[in-house]
């Protein structure tokens, strides 16, 4: 008999089976043996699959049985990041498949899809199976690799796709890049139906985007520094879902950041184009302003736009234009970002700021806990086509016990995640996860502060 253990009196949030209510949940050998509903969070909530939630005590029959009091906490399926970088091969003075991982559980996340701007690129099974063998050896978490689309992300010839679909590749993107050649682009879409997986598009025009640094407006004029009109990314917004409503394919577009992007999206879903999207906390929490003392750890790619994009994707998030949240975790190496803001590299550290910033919006009542769940487990769940983000019986045990109520203060320096660069350093954020298991894997860090 195997290990179990029992998740006593916690608040279940489990969009997947209707769930939203007290009960206890019985792990052993990694799966969910049993969940039990002892009363609903609401009489008035009506608890969709009574039939999983009987009312009988959980049948404890494993020796060697872990108690955790989840009384008060929220009980919530793994959460899953379809948009991190874990540097490794070849970056691992940034990060590594073992601290991203970690990086991941500590955020509250039991998956993550890794893109493929590795060194060498992942544009060919050899790398992703490296990946897959990394992550059995040191990952804490799933991961699921995301292969290029195009050969050492140069926008010039497509990829092995079905190879590296093969060898376990979920989906493809250039990201970090853009497929410039709308050829290229409508190719891979239509390579996409056939693998029944999404093109992750990072929409970026080069040509418009012109080296600029940040977002363009009077602020760029006033810091010196170059700007990214929206445009750029609007133009290849637009360019891709004109070719996903040609090709039939399968377009996920990623971090959305501009108010424009939101509108072309919300359009084309109405049109019935398959078209899914994703923004990431940092263009729902902060502004442009974040770089106005040249602060290198707010440059990120696509750039931190104005007020008014803000409140559009907030819109889009409320309104179910934009799908999912996920991170774009990209960490650097400290010494990187030292450099001038010109010269630095973009990204944001992502993975363990994402559940606490994410919880505002439920906070400002955009969205309910089980919606959050919905874009941060469940729909990047149903578009990789993940069979998971669910706590239903013979599932992996992948959960996240989270404390709405507690305050914690981002201290980079503690990052699980080699990269320690964020913009909301400092920041006091509400709601945190205290336990993630993985696997039946219990990491606890603060139960036992
Ligand atoms: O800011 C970013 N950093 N955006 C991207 O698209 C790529 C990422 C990276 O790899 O550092």
């Amino acid at each position: 008999m195997g290990s179990s253990i029992l998740i006593k009196n916690g608040h279940i949030i489990d969009p997947s089976q209707g769930i939203d209510g007290v009960g206890d949940i019985l792990i052993e050998d990694g799966k969910i043996k049993e969940i039990k509903k002892i009363r609903s969070s609401e009489d008035k909530k009506k608890i969709k699959n009574e039939e999983i939630l009987t009312s009988q005590p959980l049948n404890l029959l494993s020796p060697q049985l872990k108690i955790i009091d989840a009384a008060g906490l929220y009980v919530l399926p793994g959460l899953i990041d379809m948009h991190t970088h874990l540097r490794e091969p070849g970056f691992e003075y940034k990060e590594t498949i073992k601290t991203g991982t970690m990086a991941a559980v500590m955020g509250g996340f039991t998956a993550l899809c890794c893109m493929p701007n590795t060194n060498p690129v992942n544009d060919n099974e050899t790398v992703t199976e490296f990946i897959l063998r990394r992550t059995y050896a040191e990952g804490a978490c799933h991961v699921y690799p995301v292969g290029a689309i195009t050969k050492g992300q140069t926008g010039e010839e497509l990829a092995e796709l079905g190879m590296m679909h093969d060898a376990g590749c979920v989906a493809f993107s250039d990201d970090g890049r853009p497929v410039m050649n709308g050829l290229i682009m409508r190719r891979a879409l239509e390579y996409s139906r056939i693998f029944n997986v999404p093109i992750i598009s990072h929409c970026e025009d080069l040509d418009l985007s012109e080296s600029g640094v940040m977002n363009e407006g009077s602020l760029s004029t006033i810091l010196g520094l170059k700007g990214i009109p929206s445009a750029s990314e609007e133009v290849m917004v637009a360019r891709d879902i004109i070719l996903a409503g040609l090709t039939r394919g399968r377009l996920h577009i990623a971090h959305v950041s501009t108010a424009g992007s939101v509108e072309l999206i919300r359009r084309a879903k109405n049109d019935g184009v398959d078209v899914t999207a994703e923004t990431c906390p940092h263009y729902f929490s902060i502004t442009e302003d974040a770089v106005k003392n040249y602060d290198t750890n707010a440059k990120v790619t696509p750039p931190l736009r104005t007020q008014r994009d803000v409140e559009a994707i907030k819109e889009g998030l409320r309104d179910g234009t934009i799908d999912v949240i996920a991170t774009d975790h990209a960490p650097h190496h400290r010494d990187e970002k030292l450099q001038e803001f010109d010269r630095a590299p973009s990204g944001i550290s992502g993975l363990e700021t994402a559940l606490g910033l994410s919880l505002r919006l439920v906070e400002e009542g955009i969205l309910t806990i089980s919606q959050l769940v919905e874009k941060m487990a469940i729909n990047p769940a149903r578009i990789l086509g993940l069979n998971m983000a669910t706590l239903k019986v013979g599932a992996d045990a992948d959960a996240v016990i989270m404390d709405i109520n507690k305050e914690f203060k981002v201290e980079s320096k503690k990052f699980a995640s080699m990269g320690k660069n964020t913009p909301f350093d400092g920041w006091v954020l509400k709601g945190m996860p205290v336990l993630t298991i993985c696997k039946g894997k219990v990491f606890d860090w603060m139960i036992d502060e």
